[in-house]
């Protein structure tokens, strides 16, 4: 039977055999599978693992200060590098939903490298990925269908030279969980919804500017503040908001709009294959809806996903 104990305990024995004294370089993301993979590796190898969080400026509002904030105080070495500018240039342009993650994956691969070059002699490159991310990638209905390429799947260029470390390739995310739990992880950190490798750029439908990420950060922030202080937060797997590639008319005071409309969803799931949406209450939804219509310039019409997956998938993109 499986047990997080003997999880731990095997794979903290297996990476210090694998990997000795050489160095490591991780990409931390603020969810839970790079966070307990870090936490993992550092139980291995202590000072010879190097964490890397890039903000990507496709992040919620204010998370890369506050979860850099966190990890330091985990203990973990981590570097933070704000690669913002980048990551938008990279993706001005571009709105079909591959071409997206093609662009965020290279860019990310990109800073890494940069990052990793500053760190002498690093023989290993550590990733968060679980399992589903691995099928999802590979295939879903035969060996050539790519529903997704999740963006942090498939390897690294040989230039970069680093082997690749996953030390949670064959786990679920509620096995990670309970990995995390075991280590000692901050249960506020390990109860997190999943976010999606390339953030808030697979949320807006269509290119990318940072004026629509700037509405969506606040639309989002809004809605997840507020699951939390309903006690909504814990019951639903995974939250978030869309901004849709269309303008819908409206009236305020005795003005005519012609503004964004924003999509909200929240799934309930055990490992992201399948989802269904969840009945949120009437209440939670009105009060929402009035508070991002009222307070996110730009926003006149908030709608709420009703589809599960299959057929739909979680991500609009
Ligand atoms: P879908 O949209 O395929 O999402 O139903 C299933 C889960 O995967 C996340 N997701 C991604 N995660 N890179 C990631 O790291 C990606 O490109 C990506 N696409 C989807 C999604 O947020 C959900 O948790």
């Amino acid at each position: 039977e499986w047990t997080p104990e003997a999880f731990v305990d095997m794979t903290v024995a297996d990476l210090k055999k694998q990997i000795g004294d050489d160095k490591v370089v991780l990409g931390l993301s603020g969810g839970v599978d790079s966070t307990v993979a870090a936490v993992l590796l550092h139980k291995a190898i202590g000072k010879n693992l190097y964490c890397i969080f890039v903000n990507n400026g496709l992040l919620r509002k204010n998370e890369f200060e506050s979860v850099l904030d966190q990890y330091k105080h985990m203990g973990l070495n981590v570097k933070g590098v704000d690669a913002s500018a980048r990551f938008l240039e990279a993706l001005a342009g571009i709105s079909d939903p591959e071409g997206k993650r093609k662009a965020i994956g290279k860019t990310f691969i990109d800073v890494f490298d940069d990052e990793a070059h500053r760190i002498k002699d690093v023989k290993y490159l550590a990733q968060g990925t679980i399992y589903p991310d691995v099928i999802e990638s590979v295939s879903v209905n035969g060996p050539s269908v790519t529903i997704k390429s999740h963006h942090n799947v498939g390897g690294l260029p040989a230039y970069m030279k680093l082997k690749v470390v996953e030390p949670l390739r064959m786990l679920f995310k509620d096995e990670v969980r309970r990995v995390g739990a075991e280590l000692e992880i901050d249960k506020e950190l390990l109860g997190r919804h999943p976010f999606p490798g390339p953030g808030l750029a697979i949320r807006i439908l269509g290119d990318i500017t940072p004026e629509k990420v700037r509405i969506l950060q606040e639309v989002d922030a809004i809605f997840i503040n507020g699951l939390k202080e309903w006690m909504l937060y814990d019951k639903v797997w995974q939250a978030g908001a869309i901004l849709l590639p269309v303008n819908s008319v409206g009236v305020m005071g005795d003005e005519r709009t012609y503004e964004k409309v924003v999509a909200l969803r929240a799934v309930e799931s055990t490992d992201g294959m399948t989802a269904d949406w969840v009945n949120l209450p009437y209440d939670f939804l009105q009060k929402t809806s009035n508070t991002i219509i009222n307070r996110v310039k730009g926003v006149n019409r908030v709608v709420y996903d009703i589809s599960s997956k299959p057929p739909a998938t979680i991500e609009w993109e």
